[in-house]
């Protein structure tokens, strides 16, 4: 049924065009759409766009719920929404309306990604403060409160390039983030038994463990990790101060009580404290030496303990890669408007053009995201033999992937509750964009004291895939 209500581009914007009353009046003067010329946001779409067959309703006030909540994720969408802002900006209606205050929203929560014409650029210098509000911020700066705070240090910033990453950082703290989504406490033993299928020995440590959050940025996987296992204490480090900062201020709106340092993980190999659990995703692929990195990390675990880390794949991210070489050759800033040229760059290749992987990805769809995934200055991807390797460096034994309830069924499906990495180095040449995201994963510190009554497998559990959701 909704393959029938797709629409060439073209007519879309000859649509908005033609629904300006509608946009001028929001939802107090509703305007009956032809249901042929309907254009939906698939009500449960969140995140990667993975069908075309979506788009925009200007009367439906789900649409306006969904912009006043997440950030849009869909590059169609967007371009559709982005030419209605152009029409409210340059032949703008008496007030603002329920639309023009959801772009608002929409506006402050990707931090104004959308690109701007100069027209509408030159009609915002005399338009009213409602026009406005759909393309800069008029909220108090938080983050520029939260540079004023005062967070201890732990130790100095070890290397140029661990300053040059700093820097990044301060400049740009991320992610930026809005709410924690709905975890259900769960204990962490009983997440890591179904996992592998050994019963996590003694229950108590994982109960309520001792949980260090290494890199841990704007805090929103630390609060996420707080949420969900409620660890005994929360630890967090981070080499930027303005992130660190980003994360007290989360903290203290959510009520959790974290105990957060700057320091450089390169500086921490003579640290005595110990940890249950430590987290560590999206950090060790931006160190000049991710390995060294590491080692320090599992020295900070204590036997028995376990790590999740997240590193980023090197098949998923091939496709960043072009479209980082790209921005690279534009010679674009990273500035806001160099941010926004860069995702129209993007946005405006060839289909099929790997670059264009990029908006299956949630980062591009908001500033700080775009220049994490497209300016960073340092980062490095691994395949699953790296980590392989890695993990048999460190000393750490690989337990089995975090991410991808599908993908998980699947490779359960296919290889049981045995966790090797050869096997889902198989499943990911299948499936290359399995880990889009990364590769996140559980490993562990071997005790053998411990272990030794800890290895019972279950049998695989079969059941049936649905491979789209991979
Ligand atoms: C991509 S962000 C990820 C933040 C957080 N882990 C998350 O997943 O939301 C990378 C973070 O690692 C931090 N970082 C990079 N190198 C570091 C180092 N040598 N020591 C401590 N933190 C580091 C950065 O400052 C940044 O906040």
């Amino acid at each position: 049924m909704r393959a029938n209500l797709k629409l060439t581009f073209p007519a879309q914007f000859r649509y908005i065009i033609a629904m300006k009353a509608l946009i001028k009046t929001g939802s107090s003067r509703r305007v009956p759409v032809p249901p042929s010329k309907r254009f939906l946001i698939h009500p449960t779409h969140t995140g990667a766009c993975r069908k075309d067959n979506v788009v925009i309703d200007l009367n439906d006030s789900g649409l306006l719920a969904r912009l006043h909540e997440d950030i849009l994720t869909n590059p169609d969408a967007e371009r559709a929404l982005t030419g209605a802002r152009r029409e409210l900006c340059l032949d703008p209606p008496p007030s603002a309306t329920p639309l023009t205050v959801a772009l608002a929203v929409q506006g402050s929560l990707n931090e104004y990604a959308w690109p701007v014409t100069a027209t509408e650029a030159a009609a915002l210098v005399t338009a009213p403060a409602w026009v406005r509000a759909m393309y800069e911020s008029s909220e108090p700066d938080l983050e520029r409160l939260d540079r004023g705070r005062r967070i201890p240090s732990l130790t100095a910033v070890a290397t140029e390039s661990s300053a040059a990453v700093q820097h990044m950082y301060e400049e740009n703290p991320y992610p930026r983030w809005h709410r924690l989504g709905p975890a259900t406490p769960q204990e962490l033993g009983q997440i890591l038994h179904e996992l592998t299928g050994r019963a996590f020995e003694p229950p108590g440590f994982i109960r309520r463990p001792r949980l260090l959050v290494a890199g841990c940025g704007t805090g929103r996987e630390m609060l996420s990790a707080a949420k969900a296992w409620q660890p005994a204490s929360i630890t967090g480090f981070d080499l930027s101060r303005t992130s660190l900062a980003y994360a007290q201020r989360m903290a203290d709106r959510l009520g959790f009580d974290v105990e957060l340092y700057q320091a450089d993980l390169l500086e921490l190999g003579d640290w005595d404290r110990r940890f249950d659990v430590i987290v560590c995703t999206g950090v060790l692929h931006h160190l000049e030496d991710p390995l060294l990195g590491w080692r320090i990390l599992a020295r900070l675990l204590r036997p028995g303990g376990v790590m999740l880390v997240g590193l980023y794949s090197s098949t998923a991210r091939a496709g960043v890669k072009v479209a980082q070489a790209l921005v690279r050759e534009s010679g674009l800033p990273p500035t806001p408007d160099g941010l926004r040229r860069a995702r129209a760059l993007v946005m405006d290749l060839p289909p099929g053009h790997p670059g264009r992987n990029c908006t299956r990805m949630g980062d591009f769809y908001s500033l700080s995201g775009t220049r994490d995934m497209l300016f960073h200055i340092q980062e490095r991807t691994f395949t699953m033999p790296d980590v392989a390797a890695a993990l048999e460096d460190v000393g750490l034994e690989f337990l089995g992937f975090h991410s991808g309830e599908a993908a998980r069924r699947l490779y359960r499906t296919l290889f049981g509750l045995q966790q090797r990495l050869a096997w889902w180095d198989t499943l990911e040449q299948l499936y290359p964009r399995m880990f889009l995201g990364m590769y996140q994963f559980w490993c562990r510190m071997p005790d053998l004291h411990q272990m030794s009554g800890a290895q019972t497998l279950r049998p695989p559990e079969r059941k049936e895939i649905n491979n789209e959701n991979i």
